[in-house]
Formats: structure tokens, sequence, C-alpha cells
């Protein structure tokens, strides 16, 4: 039995729902209207994940473009970023390769980087394929998941894997 911290941050555009799943990993609670992230929020979470109690210690970025100079500030030195885009808006995938090049290029090589395709529950709207986004992940070596802060689809899940890949 261990402890250990898990410094972790969230990056990906306005409205993906960052908070949403922070919400809903922390205090399994979800709200239809959240307000858009200033600057960036913080909240700490145990998680038991094969006997080890992990400390994850979130930070929730705020997406909207002026606040995009601060995300270093998050992501450096930290062990974890969850890279999120919405399944539901095509235009929120392109960020994701932007967040991840600006990782490789700024953070140390065994930073554990996954990527999350978030509100699955819509799927009337869907419109970036799961295998596109998946290939994808599978090419830079990251975790891929697609997740619902809504009906909680894989929230736990994610947070486990990340866990479970840490050096
Ligand atoms: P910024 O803080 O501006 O960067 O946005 P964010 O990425 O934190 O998004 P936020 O969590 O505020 O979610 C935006 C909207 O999407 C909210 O109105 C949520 O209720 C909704 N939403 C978030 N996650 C889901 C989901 O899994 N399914 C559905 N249907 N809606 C979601
Ligand atoms: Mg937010």
């Amino acid at each position: 039995m261990s402890l250990r911290e898990i410094k972790l941050c969230l990056l990906g555009d306005s409205g993906v729902g960052k908070s949403s799943i922070v919400l809903r990993f922390v205090r399994d609670q979800y709200k239809d209207h959240v307000e858009s992230t200033i600057g960036a929020s913080f909240m700490t979470k145990h998680l038991v994940v094969d006997d080890n109690t992990y400390v994850f210690q979130i930070w929730d970025t705020a997406g909207q473009e002026k606040y995009r100079a601060l995300a270093p500030m998050y992501y450096r030195g930290a062990s974890a970023a969850i890279v999120v885009y919405d399944v539901t808006r095509e235009c929120s995938f392109p960020a994701v390769k932007d967040w991840v090049r600006e990782l490789r290029h700024n953070v140390p090589g065994n930073m554990v980087v996954a990527i999350a395709g978030n509100k699955c529950d819509l799927t009337e709207l869907r419109e970036v394929r799961t295998e596109d986004a998946k290939q994808y992940a599978e090419d830079i070596d990251a975790i891929f998941t697609e997740t619902s802060a809504l009906t909680a689809e894989n929230i736990k899940e994610l947070f486990e894997s990340i866990a479970r890949r840490l050096p």
C-alpha cells in the first residue's frame, strides 16, 4: 500500500467539458450549466487503484483563448495531462493536436497523456469518429477514451488508467 501524489492538468477548447469531467470525478455531480472557467481551478481527489492510493491534484484550465498563455503554469511539473475534445464538435479536435505538440516541446517525455472525447452521450450529434481519434492517440502513444460527464461513462476509468500508466 503506497500513497502517491499526481499533479494532473486538463487542457482543451472552451466548452468541451473539462470542468464537468472534474466535477463528476471529484464530487460525482453534474450540472447543465457550468460557468466557463476563469484562469484555472484546483481540486484534489483520492483514488485507490490496485491497492495503491493516489492523490490527484487537478488543475482544470480555462479553454478560452485569452487564457491560453497561462497553461504552461499548470502543465509544467505535471505528471499527467488530459486533453479533452467534444465528440459533437469536430472543430474541437485540431486543438488536441496543438496541445499535444505543445506538451511534447515543453515537458519531459515521461508525462502521461490521455485524450478524452467527451459528451459521448450525444450519439445523434457525433461529428468525430471514434476510430480516427483512437488511431491518432495510438500514433502518439497516448491513452484514449470517450467519456460522458453527464452519464459518468468512463470518467473514473480515465483516471484509473492514468494512475496505472504512471512510471
Ligand atoms: P471552459 O471552462 O470554458 O474551458 O469550458 P469547459 O471545458 O470546462 O466546459 P464545461 O465543463 O463548462 O462544459 C460546457 C457545457 O457542456 C456545460 O453546459 C455542460 O453541461 C456541457 N457538458 C459537459 N460535459 C458534458 C457531457 O458529457 N455530455 C453533455 N451532453 N453535455 C456536457
Ligand atoms: Mg471549465
